[in-house]
Parts: C-alpha cells; sequence; structure tokens
C-alpha cells in the first residue's frame, strides 16, 4: 500500500484502473474498515483508494475542525490491513491551493433540513470535497456509511444529477456489543458517556416500536423522545420518523428511518435505524 500526497502522483499511480473509493477524515475504526473491505470487493482486481482530509468547509466555526483527531500513521497501517491499495492524504494546500470559490450546492429540499439545519452549509461543504475527490480519483465505485444517512442521500442525489459515472455503495452501520453506532467522535466521550451514549440507539428503538404498534401520533413520539432525553441531560438536536425515500414525513406502506441527531456533552452524536 502507498500512501501518496498530491494529485499528480495520484493520478499517475491510478492511471485508466477501475477503482474503489473511499473518502474518509481519517481517526479511523472499524465502521470505516468495513466499507473498505466492501470497496475491496467491488473493485475486484482494481485499486481500492481511501482518502484522509479533514474538510474545513464542512466545519463551522465553532465545530471541532482544529481537535479533530489526526492519526495518518495508525489509519494507514489498518488500511493496510482492510486491502487498501493507496491512501490519498493531501495537505489544505493541495486540495484547497486557493479559496474554493466554486461550491457544489445541494438542493434545500434534501440539504437544509435534518442534519443541514442544525449545520448551515455542512452539506455543500461535503458535496464540494467529495465532487472534487471524485474528480481527482475518478472512481467507479464509491462506499459511503449509512451511519452518516442524510450524506449518503445527499452524495447519491448529486452524483445522479451531476451524471457521475460512479455507483455509490451504501456500508451498513457498525455498532459496538451495546448497539452504540461506530464513530471518529465517540474518543470524546468519558467512560461515563460512552455507556450512556447506548440511550441514543435504544430510544430511537423505543420510537419505531411505538410506530409499529399502531401510534401514528408522530409529534407525541418524536416529542416524548426527545423530552426522554433531555431529562437525563442530552441536548437533543432532532430525533425523527422519516420516509427513507427523501427524508418526508412517514407514509403507510413506504420504508421508514428514524433518525438521531444529541449532544452528549461536548459530543454530538448521530444514530439512524431504518424499520
Ligand atoms: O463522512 C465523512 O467522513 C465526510 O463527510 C466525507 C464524506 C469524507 C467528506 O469530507
Amino acid at each position: 500500500m502507498q500512501v501518496i500526497h498530491t494529485i499528480a502522483e495520484l493520478r499517475a499511480a491510478l492511471a485508466d484502473q477501475s477503482s474503489a473509493f473511499v473518502p474518509t477524515m481519517g481517526n479511523l475504526h472499524e465502521g470505516h474498515l468495513s466499507l473498505v473491505r466492501q470497496a475491496r470487493a467491488a473493485a475486484g482486481t482494481g485499486p481500492v483508494v481511501a482518502s484522509i482530509f479533514v474538510n474545513r468547509l464542512q466545519f463551522a466555526p465553532h465545530e471541532d475542525f482544529d481537535r479533530y483527531p489526526r492519526t495518518l500513521a495508525r489509519d494507514a497501517e489498518l488500511l493496510q490491513g482492510a486491502g487498501c491499495d493507496y491512501v490519498f492524504a493531501p495537505a489544505e494546500q493541495e486540495l484547497y491551493p486557493e479559496p474554493q470559490g466554486y461550491k457544489v450546492q445541494p438542493p434545500t429540499a434534501l440539504a437544509d433540513i435534518l442534519e443541514g439545519h442544525f449545520r448551515p452549509g455542512f452539506f455543500t461543504g461535503v458535496c464540494t470535497v467529495v465532487h472534487k475527490l471524485f474528480n481527482i480519483v475518478q472512481p467507479r465505485w464509491a462506499v459511503f456509511g449509512k451511519k452518516d444517512y442524510q450524506q449518503l442521500m445527499v452524495i447519491r442525489r448529486m452524483v445522479a444529477q451531476m451524471a457521475l459515472p460512479i455507483e455509490i455503495l451504501a456500508g451498513e452501520t457498525t455498532r459496538n456489543a451495546g448497539g452504540l453506532a461506530l464513530s471518529s467522535r465517540n474518543g470524546y466521550l468519558s467512560e461515563a458517556e460512552l455507556a450512556e451514549a447506548l440511550r441514543l440507539s435504544a430510544t430511537l428503538k423505543t420510537m419505531i416500536a411505538r410506530w409499529q404498534a399502531g401510534e401514528r401520533d408522530l409529534a407525541a413520539i418524536e416529542g416524548e423522545a426527545e423530552a426522554a432525553l433531555r431529562a437525563v441531560g442530552w441536548a437533543p438536536d432532532y430525533l425523527v420518523l422519516r420516509r427513507r425515500l427523501d427524508l418526508g414525513a412517514p407514509t403507510e406502506g413506504e420504508p421508514l428511518v428514524a433518525l438521531a441527531a444529541a449532544r452528549l456533552g461536548n459530543t454530538r452524536l448521530i444514530d439512524n435505524l431504518e424499520f
């Protein structure tokens, strides 16, 4: 496996090969590695590329850009073990040699709700860097985790609308034994918070159980879930039941998804469960 820092070197290494690509911000965990293994299976004998780049454009000024862990040496070892061939780890100057004036602006209906509502500009930052990385790597497949459910949808739509010749593959969320979705931000949690964090997926399960038992008072299901978390010290942004298709309000007989974002101490956690 090779660690490459420049666009020119990566393009020369990949030439015209059909690659599978996993974009990341590093500080990798088993969830990322399962995406890399999925990329490995998709690529067959072709190369697997993972990028590691903490993308300033998707962080608001008050967010954790500066303290986001940079762990390249350890990440590279893990990637090698998972079957990655090339790690693309550009410096900020390489990807943004001048202020990025051209941006990819996703449609508000999908990008300004939920995550986009609480993190204005987040999906513009994500789409801009992912589009740029796609242009650099020119992969045949790209793998995104369902853990970032809305991100996966936004990227799928971008690829479809921009007619990019890339197949987007969705990776299942990896959880610890207690059900906590793995996330690079779990590293910010104390021991006590790690135990408490299990409550997020448990609360989503309660919401789903109420819906599946026939309750249709969405405001009550969502509001009571929020209140339950607030009562034990969480600061929820949203706990909602939505249609999988477009994250609109649930409709009968359609596949649904429960989504949550909530702050525990100083750490913002997100999770979702399809049902
Ligand atoms: O999901 C992430 O880690 C990031 O949003 C991504 C897709 C690597 C873009 O910076």
